[in-house]
């Protein structure tokens, strides 16, 4: 088996990039970077995204729990590394991002291309991964159209 082709293969296919945010049953703010986020299905309207089972994260997303899903824009390569970095706190992974949050309390990332806010439907087990299937709820597209940040062969575009 060779997994260092198949990492180059996916690597090959661009997606744009985003920051899960949710909170954990004490109230704690949480967010990491993902690019595994897609649209799933129209009837009913359903998004997807994976998340490895190590990832602290997963305490922060339980079946019913909201979380929204925040699309970066090409000015957001700092908030990108921020969210995608272990060695920083929960909270200091928010420092010096600007933040407001959604009718479920759920923080949004201002100044995104867009954000959709979601509820944990199904968690599905899948290899080293979970994903993570959520209804969607509401949404809003910055008035700005801005233009998304990129992941491609292992750079941020
Ligand atoms: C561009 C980019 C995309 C990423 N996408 C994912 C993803 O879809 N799923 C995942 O499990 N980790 C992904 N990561 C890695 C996580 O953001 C990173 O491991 C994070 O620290 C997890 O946080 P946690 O352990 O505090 O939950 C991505 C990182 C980057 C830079």
């Amino acid at each position: 088996m060779n997994t260092s082709l198949f990492k180059e293969i996916c690597s090959t296919y661009a997606t744009g990039v985003t920051v899960i945010t949710s909170k954990d049953s004490t109230n704690k703010d949480y967010g990491f970077t993902a690019n595994s986020f897609t649209s799933v299905s129209i009837d009913p309207l359903l998004v997807l995204f994976c998340l490895n089972k190590k990832a602290k994260s997963n305490i922060a997303l339980k079946k019913d729990s909201f979380f929204n899903v925040n699309i970066l824009s090409d000015n957001q390569k700092d908030i990108c590394f921020q969210f995608a970095n272990n060695k920083l706190s929960q909270t200091d992974r928010f420092n010096n991002v600007e933040t407001i949050e959604s009718k479920n309390k759920i923080k949004i990332i201002s100044n995104s291309c867009s954000f959709l806010e979601c509820k944990i439907k199904e968690i599905i087990s899948a290899g080293d991964h979970y994903i993570y299937l959520g209804e969607y709820l509401s949404g809003e597209i910055n008035k700005s159209k801005l233009d998304p940040l990129i992941y491609h062969e292992g750079k941020i575009l």
